[in-house]
């Protein structure tokens, strides 16, 4: 959660017009803004597809924010990044050993979310293959994104599979050459002096095999295959010709996390065997920690070398903003504080750029709505509260149904009137819900965890508080708009059977 100090304002949660469920169309105001008298009386327009073609030509002159919104989009790959230049000199410079055929270092790169790993690496592995074509020195780099591509079987498979691609490309290439070799011998045949052939069918004898050795390449299927079957097709694959190969493994803690070091013990010791190529692994995490998880001789031959990302200033979010908007924005469209507040904020959520990049197209599309030609610093707070509001929605949304019936326990209490609740109490209304829904009843002690959870995830606020001679309890109190949690809660198929449990908590409390 945010934290509303440092002078920055709480967030005003009780705005209707913030709410997540509302779709973007209900709220558009630029369809009703048309004058549709104006439209019938106009001649022209009369037959429909005039008048189609007036309306969407209106909206469409009707853009006074953005030049070009995809600019400020997570998708959108920037051509500069500010205040990384340490970074991506320090990465290129473990690099560029790739062209000169050695093999780089491993490399891990940390950092908290939104501080410009992905951008970073991307971009320096762009450059690096583009010197490599223009120096014709042969080197590859393969992103992987772990979130998606989560087990040992689909990482190698993804990889197997694109270099056997690579490979069918390149023979493709071979024979062409083959065959105008072949031509011009033809012509000439002299000048097979100049090359490994003796004659023309030695180049037919040639072409054939390759052509033979282009059809065994076998593609991985994404499941079926033992898993050392797939790891002896990617060997090969990445084996079938002299080069070196960066392989990225973006959010590599998430892999490691749900299949183990298995992937990475075999990636790291690969060298050893290869004979024609070289394997070299750039892995990027944000959490800190994920080592810990890692066999000793994983951890230390992937952490050849460390690089690590801090997390940006306001200064340096609000150079990032600027370069941004330039493209993104009308101008003029921004009124001056705009930028400055969007880095604040983000500043304060650990200096994420990815924060600062959505609020600043929030807001920009938040004035757009409205119908205005500007954007001023109350569509940044806006901005905030819709996305701090629409995070909490999913969070709330995503939690196991044991934590919900806890949130839920706790709503119905502090909807009663019942604030700082203990966990006593809150037990005993889970308790009766878990009956209403037929759900497994857990113990106080679990039900305290799943409370420590919800803290942590900031929807709720659990303080330790001394009741002198009567111990230490914890205060439980709600920190996210209600109404709106409510709602999510009810969404939920085995929630939204729970019928009218007020009478019920209001007697527990009347008695
Ligand atoms: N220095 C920068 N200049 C311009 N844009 C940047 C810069 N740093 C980050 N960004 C932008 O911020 C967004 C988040 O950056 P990126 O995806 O690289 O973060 P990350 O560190 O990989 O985060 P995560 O750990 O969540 O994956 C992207 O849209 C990226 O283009
Ligand atoms: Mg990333």
């Amino acid at each position: 959660m945010s934290s509303p100090d440092a002078g920055l304002p709480s967030s005003g949660w009780n705005d209707p017009s913030l709410a997540p469920t509302e779709t973007d169309e209900s709220s558009d105001s630029s369809l009703d803004q048309l004058d549709l008298e104006t439209l019938a009386d106009d001649d022209t327009t009369s037959d429909g597809e005039g008048a189609n073609q007036g309306l969407f030509d209106d909206l469409l002159s009707g853009e006074p924010i953005f030049e070009n919104k995809e600019v400020l989009r997570p998708s959108y790959t920037p051509h500069e990044l500010p205040h990384r230049s340490d970074q991506i000199n320090r990465i290129a410079t473990i690099l560029v050993a790739a062209l000169r055929g050695e093999t780089p270092s491993n490399i891990l790169i940390y950092g908290k979310t939104g501080t410009g790993k992905t951008a970073s690496a991307k971009f320096v592995s762009q450059e690096l293959e583009r010197t490599s074509e223009k120096y014709e020195v042969p080197c590859l780099v393969e992103y992987i994104n772990c979130e998606v591509t989560d087990t040992q079987y689909r990482v190698l498979a993804q990889l197997a599979n694109t270099f056997i691609e690579e490979n069918r490309t390149l023979v493709d290439g071979q024979l062409d050459q083959l065959e105008t070799l072949r031509e011009r011998a033809r012509e000439e045949p002299a000048m097979l002096g100049d090359t490994p052939f003796d004659d023309i069918d030695g180049i037919g004898t040639y072409a054939t095999r390759l052509e033979e050795r282009r059809d065994e390449l076998e593609e991985v299927p994404m499941t079926g295959w033992p898993t050392d079957r797939v790891y002896t097709t990617f060997f090969e694959a990445v084996d079938f010709q002299e080069r070196v190969v960066v392989i990225m493994l973006d959010e590599i803690d998430k892999l490691v996390e749900k299949s183990g070091d298995d992937t990475l013990y075999n990636l790291s010791r690969m060298n050893s065997e290869l004979s024609n190529s070289r394997v070299s692994i750039m892995g990027i995490s944000n959490d800190l920690k994920f080592t810990d998880m890692l066999d000793p001789r994983v951890k230390s031959s992937l952490g050849e070398e460390e690089i690590v990302f801090p997390p940006y200033d306001a200064n340096q979010l609000r150079d990032i903003l600027e370069h941004r908007a330039n493209d993104a924005f009308k101008s003029d469209a921004l009124s001056p504080e705009v930028i400055p507040l969007c880095a604040a904020f983000a500043a304060q959520e650990h200096g994420d750029a990815r924060r600062a990049l959505d609020l600043l197209r929030t807001a920009g599309e938040l004035s757009e709505r409205e119908g205005l030609d500007r954007v001023s610093e109350s569509h940044v707070r806006k901005a905030q509260d819709k996305i701090e509001l629409d995070r909490v929605v999913e969070v709330v949304r995503t939690l196991p149904t044991q934590s919900k019936l806890v949130l839920y326990a706790i709503i119905l209490l502090e909807r009663h009137g019942v604030h700082n609740v203990n966990t006593g109490e809150v037990y005993n209304i889970y308790k009766r819900l878990c009956e209403e829904i037929d759900a497994d009843v857990l113990t106080q002690r679990r039900v305290t965890d799943l409370i420590s959870e919800l803290d942590m995830l900031g929807i709720v606020n659990a303080v330790v508080v001394s009741k002198g001679r009567y111990g230490r309890t914890k205060e439980i109190s709600i920190s996210v708009p209600i109404e709106e949690t409510e709602v999510v809660l009810n969404s939920d198929s085995r929630l939204g059977d729970i019928e009218d449990i007020h009478p019920f908590v209001q007697s527990r409390f009347d008695s």
